[in-house]
């Protein structure tokens, strides 16, 4: 349930995130969800990417949606909606090298799958006009003409999609280039996405699904175990957090407050190393840090928390084991990767991000998402500013907005210039209540209808989508 007390939390952990009282946490530690299933009980499965056929000019995957029993926390089966029988399974590709997806809709429910962070041509992007239904198939392609990123694939379907991503549609899809290959991080087995995420079990195993019950969804996943273990040399990692959950907020802390270097966020590297030790992750946002596991001994063990837990719900997602040496020829080089410059905007919108709470809508300049109106019509090559205000003042709601299509750079935050970890390409951007960032974007080489929206699947269902149609 959507209550008063419920969204001014979320709100408040938007609000001054350094200083969510301890007790939160504390708090969490002997709720029932903690009772009822203790941590570190399973290894981290590393995906292995799925095999594509390679074809002449592009790689090939067939992707069955369907339902499958699978084992996600021990003992136990859960029926998910899946692609291929895998939960959060892993794609790798390159960019230069198109990827073309032959998707069949084995569920009794339609599905229309979206590349997020693609650059891909409308009748790619998983438009809900574009719906497959049950039974039905349709072809993907994606040019992987952007450079290289950890990007995602879920369910844009008009009605379920929230639903089908909640029960396991979504994988990992990581884009690797020349120029990332050419800098000294860490690579191979030491590269690992992470895809995290929330859920509520049934007595029986069955995943619980409630739309507006997004507080009750006390187990945490990673690549689909519960706060998983996962055995690491003493040596760097780069991570990829990717967080698939329909609305949970991860404030991550590593162990007692460790540092690690944030490296990149949705649209690829920063433009420089970020030391840190917290790291928000809001549903949709990707983040990549690089963890040195070489400061620690063998035998040592860090826990990952999420540092705002809801009521009653235990704060490990992780926990990394050192359990080896390694030799380590890694590094995180001073410079990364840079931003490029998008030149003087020349159209100027605003979106406003706001709740009905007569009507339970979420709405954007004050209108729930009408497929057969077309909200604006940026023109191709055209840089835009975007100003983006979340006006629920009277509930405290944290809002996002995700355009399809391009990556975008953050101008300001309340006119402050945004902190050096938001200084890369973005495609997802949290806007807090009562506050307003401005973001900077051009669309390029596809014409056609797209989506933008909020990346809370709760007010992407009740309505806090527009369209744009792109023009020349
Ligand atoms: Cu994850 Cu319309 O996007
Ligand atoms: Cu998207
Ligand atoms: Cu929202």
């Amino acid at each position: 349930m959507l209550t008063r007390r419920n969204v001014l939390r979320a709100g408040a952990a938007a609000g001054v995130l350094s200083t969510v009282p301890a007790s939160l946490v504390i708090g969490g530690r002997s709720g029932v969800a903690r009772a009822a299933e203790s941590p570190f009980r399973v290894p981290l499965k590393v995906r292995t990417p799925l095999r594509p056929t390679r074809l002449a000019g592009h790689d090939f995957y067939r992707l069955t949606t369907r339902e499958a029993d699978v084992t996600l926390l021990p003992g136990t089966r859960t029926r998910i909606r899946s692609f291929n029988g895998v939960m959060s399974p892993l794609i790798v590709a390159r960019r230069g090298r198109p990827v073309v997806i032959e998707q069949i809709n084995s569920l009794n429910v339609p599905f229309s799958m979206h590349l997020h962070g693609g650059h891909v041509p409308g009748g790619s992007d998983g438009h809900p006009e574009n719906e497959v239904k049950p039974g039905g198939k349709r072809i993907f392609r994606y040019p992987n003409q952007q450079r290289a990123s950890t990007l995602w694939i879920h369910d844009h379907s008009h009605h379920s999609h929230a639903e089908n991503i909640y029960r396991g549609l979504a994988a990992t899809y990581v884009l690797t280039d020349d120029f990332e290959d050419r800098l000294p991080l860490p690579k191979g087995r030491y590269d690992v996405p992470l895809q995290l995420r929330d859920a509520k079990f049934g007595e029986n195993g069955a995943l619980d699904w409630d739309l507006h019950d997004f507080e009750g969804r006390h187990t945490l996943l990673v690549n689909g175990s519960p706060r998983p273990y996962f055995e690491v040399a003493a040596r760097k990692y780069r991570l990829r957090l990717v967080n698939t959950s329909n609305e949970r907020l991860f404030l991550l802390q590593l162990g007692d407050g460790e540092e690690f270097t944030h490296i990149g966020t949705d649209g690829g590297l920063l433009p420089a190393p970020v030391p840190a030790r917290t790291l928000q992750l809001w549903p949709g946002e990707r983040h990549e840090i690089v963890v040195d596991f070489g400061r620690y001994a063998v035998g040592r063990k860090l826990v990952l928390n999420n540092t705002y837990p809801y009521e009653g719900e235990a704060p490990e997602v992780m926990r990394f084991d050192v359990v080896r040496n390694a030799p380590d020829p890694s590094s995180v080089p001073a410079t990364l990767r840079s931003v490029p410059d998008l030149g003087t905007s020349a159209v100027e919108r605003e979106f406003t991000l706001s709740f009905n709470a007569r009507t339970g809508e979420h709405l954007i300049n004050n209108k729930p998402f009408d497929t057969d109106r077309v909200d604006i019509r940026p023109r191709l090559n055209v840089t835009e500013t975007w100003r983006i205000t979340n006006a629920d003042t009277q509930f405290g709601i944290p809002h996002s907005l995700h355009p399809h299509l391009d990556a975008f750079r953050i101008l300001d935050r309340n006119g402050e210039p945004p902190a050096a970890g938001e200084a890369g390409l973005k495609d997802t951007i949290t806007v807090m209540a009562g506050e307003s960032a401005r973001v900077q974007l051009r669309f390029t080489d596809y014409t056609g209808r797209f989506m933008y929206h909020c990346h809370m699947l709760g007010h992407l269902q009740m309505g806090m989508m527009g369209q744009m149609e792109i023009g020349r």
